[in-house]
């Protein structure tokens, strides 16, 4: 697999029309940002997406994750650094670039007063493509994602999961080689999203298309990414697969909870017992976690337990509840942003407030 350190730099092999590379890494991004005045989305990222994965983009709200997409998606122009989609310069080549790429935005974009066949019509026509392949390829689609007895349907009429496979398969009408998807399942009820995942798996594995999707979901990422960036204030934290990343957090985590969930929570507790066990040298780490808890990474789980209950007594600390568990994506996220995931996820309110373009409208070719 290429890395970061033999991926093309810009210009390097650049010919005029042409690909400026045409190497396994399908985006390469070099000290690469956008600034919106004081404010810096993305803050001087490097990273290479490879061919043929999926590649993810985990962070909170207002982290960059649209505004890196938007940019690679060439709506929003970068202020700095510079960036290669399929081997094309970012801001020299877009036009190329918007021909081999298919992007599915945060909102849902497909139009409910069209019939699921008539969206994927329309975005076949935006791209200039003839009549017969719009239909060959629609079919194609539509059997891709098991909507074939609902194309003649008004897409109003579609449930959440169904528009969002329209709204993919709309983004692929032009057979993409790399498909963006700004939070592909947010908004959606868990089994509905568990069934996007196979959908896009399918995807990746039976078309090969590149996926670079945005998700605050830790388990998403977890589950459906090859690889994963993790985002926090416009700059990438820790870069790998889910499971090198996993393993980082060495150790087990010991979850002590002090309030009963009905009732208010009381951080005294919790406080003293921070006090209490982060003299011990056998802690490596504590983080605070949800429900007023406290996260205890330590070296051997097993002995720690009976250990952090006896000093909890000895301090007249009233305990809840206390798990073992192995390290999850949520201990990564915690451990390279100093911060939790979940709490800012479920308020998440999944409106743009930038707005903007839904899909990549309009031909291919023009800005
Ligand atoms: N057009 C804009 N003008 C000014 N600031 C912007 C603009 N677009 C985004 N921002 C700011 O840039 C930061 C990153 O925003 P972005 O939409 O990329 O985050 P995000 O990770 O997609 O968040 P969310 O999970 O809410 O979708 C935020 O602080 C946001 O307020
Ligand atoms: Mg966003």
């Amino acid at each position: 697999m290429a890395t970061m350190q033999d991926s093309p730099h810009l210009g390097e092999e650049s010919q005029p029309g042409g690909p400026i590379s045409d190497r396994r890494s399908i985006i390469h991004t070099q000290d690469w940002g956008k600034a919106y005045g004081e404010q810096r989305a993305v803050d001087g990222v490097s990273f290479d997406v490879q061919e043929g994965e999926i590649f993810g983009f985990l962070g909170p709200n207002g982290a960059g994750k649209s505004t890196t997409i938007k940019m690679l998606i060439t709506l929003v122009k970068p202020t700095s650094g510079s960036a290669t989609v399929v081997g094309y310069d970012l801001v020299q080549q877009t036009n190329e670039i918007r021909k081999v790429i298919g992007y599915v935005a945060q909102e849902i974009g497909v139009d409910g007063r069209a019939s699921g066949r008539e969206n994927l019509e329309l975005q076949g026509h935006l791209y200039n493509m003839d009549t017969p392949t719009i239909r060959r390829r629609i079919d194609e689609l539509l059997t891709l994602v098991d909507l074939t007895k609902e194309a003649n349907k008004l897409a109003g009429t579609y449930s959440g999961g169904m528009r969002k496979r329209l709204d993919i398969a709309t983004g692929l009408i032009h057979s993409p080689r790399v498909l963006f998807l700004d939070e592909p399942t947010t908004g959606l009820d868990p089994q509905t999203r568990a069934n996007l995942w196979d959908y896009i798996r399918r995807l990746n594995k039976e078309q090969g298309i590149t996926i670079f999707l945005t998700t605050h979901y830790l388990e998403e990422a977890d589950r459906l990414c090859d690889r994963i960036a993790i985002i926090d204030h416009g700059k990438i934290k820790a870069i790998n697969t889910p499971s090198y990343l996993k393993e980082q957090v060495s150790g087990d985590v010991v979850n002590i909870t002090f309030d009963r969930p009905e009732l208010p929570t009381d951080d005294s507790r919790r406080e003293t017992a921070r006090t209490v066990l982060s003299q011990q040298t056998w802690v490596r780490d504590i983080q605070t976690a949800d429900r007023g808890g406290l996260n205890v990474y330590v070296e051997a789980g097993n002995q720690a337990m009976p250990e952090i209950i006896r000093l909890l007594d000895q301090h007249s600390i009233p305990v809840v509840t206390i798990a073992l568990s192995r390290p999850s994506l949520d201990d990564v996220f915690l451990k390279y942003t100093g911060r939790q995931m979940r709490d800012e996820a479920d308020q998440q309110i999944k409106m743009n407030p930038w707005g903007g373009p839904r899909r990549m409208g309009g031909r291919p070719g023009g800005r």
